[in-house]
């Protein structure tokens, strides 16, 4: 079996701005990979190309050994929360959750079985019979972690997953990673911050306008720039542009 996702050389532009400038990556089995960087550096571009929703202009993509733009079967075996989580507002919890396991071709008493434990986990098993458009922003983004994690995925891949997350909730999807990792599945997950990144990524990509400027654990990462120097120096000699990075270091600090 190769890697769980391959990317090489993916070029992608939007008119005149070039999103990605030529990025390749992979995800090997067992591994939490972080996708950090600042913002419109490419990283939700590179994680809806990773999953078949836009073609790139040039380069290669392999997911689970298929193109995901032309096969998008294998959808089937990934899980993916986007940045800008749309759900059905006019259905229940449990409704929507039903519908999406009927989506993937689930049996029943699995998906039944699977969004009572998840819900159970991430403590909205008593809003099971709520709509969701009643939810809170923290609850809408457990359950569109839920139904991401509901058909247990080989990849998983998360774009800012942890904005609205309570601490709880944040530490159940930690649990949740490293259960996808022992079993020999992968995640990506794309943050800025760091502190985050440094608790649960096995490696990271460091990104800077559409380009993987850094590559490695946090402290080959270090190493290559100059040892003893904590990430918020290093991501500013990575991404020379000093004024900017300042602004966004002040967010980076947040803690996790
Ligand atoms: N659909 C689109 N149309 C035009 N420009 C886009 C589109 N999607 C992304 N971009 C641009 O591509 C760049 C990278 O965006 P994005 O991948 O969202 O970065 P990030 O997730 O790191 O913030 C930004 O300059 C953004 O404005
Ligand atoms: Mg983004």
């Amino acid at each position: 079996m190769g890697e769980l996702v391959e990317l090489h050389g993916v070029v992608k532009k939007f008119g005149r701005v070039a999103a990605l400038r030529g990025v390749s990556l992979c995800l090997r089995r067992g591994e939490v990979v972080g996708l950090l960087g600042p913002n419109a550096s490419g990283k939700t571009t590179l994680l809806k190309i990773i999953m078949g929703f836009i073609r790139p202009d040039r380069g290669e993509v392999r997911v689970l050994g298929r193109d995901p733009y032309l096969d998008p079967s294998i959808r089937a075996r990934v899980g993916y929360v986007p940045e800008d989580v749309l759900l059905y507002d006019s259905l229940t919890v449990r409704e929507f959750l039903y519908f999406m396991g009927r989506m993937r071709k689930m049996d029943p008493s699995t998906y039944i079985d699977r969004a009572r434990l998840l819900a159970t986990l991430f403590e909205i098993e008593d809003k099971m019979d709520c709509l969701v458009g009643s939810l809170s922003k923290g609850d809408r983004q457990k359950l569109a972690l839920i139904s991401a994690l509901l058909h247990e995925p080989d990849v998983l891949i998360l774009d800012e997953p942890l904005a609205s997350l309570d601490l709880v909730a944040a530490r159940v999807l930690k649990e949740v990673l490293r259960e996808i990792r022992s079993r020999g599945g992968g995640v990506i997950i794309s943050t800025h911050i760091l502190s985050l990144a440094e608790a649960i990524c096995d490696r990271i990509y460091l990104m800077n306008e559409g380009l993987i400027v850094a590559e490695g654990d946090l402290r080959s990462i270090k190493e290559v720039v100059g040892a003893d120097e904590d990430l918020e120096e290093v991501l500013l000699k990575l991404t020379k542009k000093d004024e900017v990075l300042e602004a966004l270091i002040r967010i980076l600090k947040e803690e996790f």
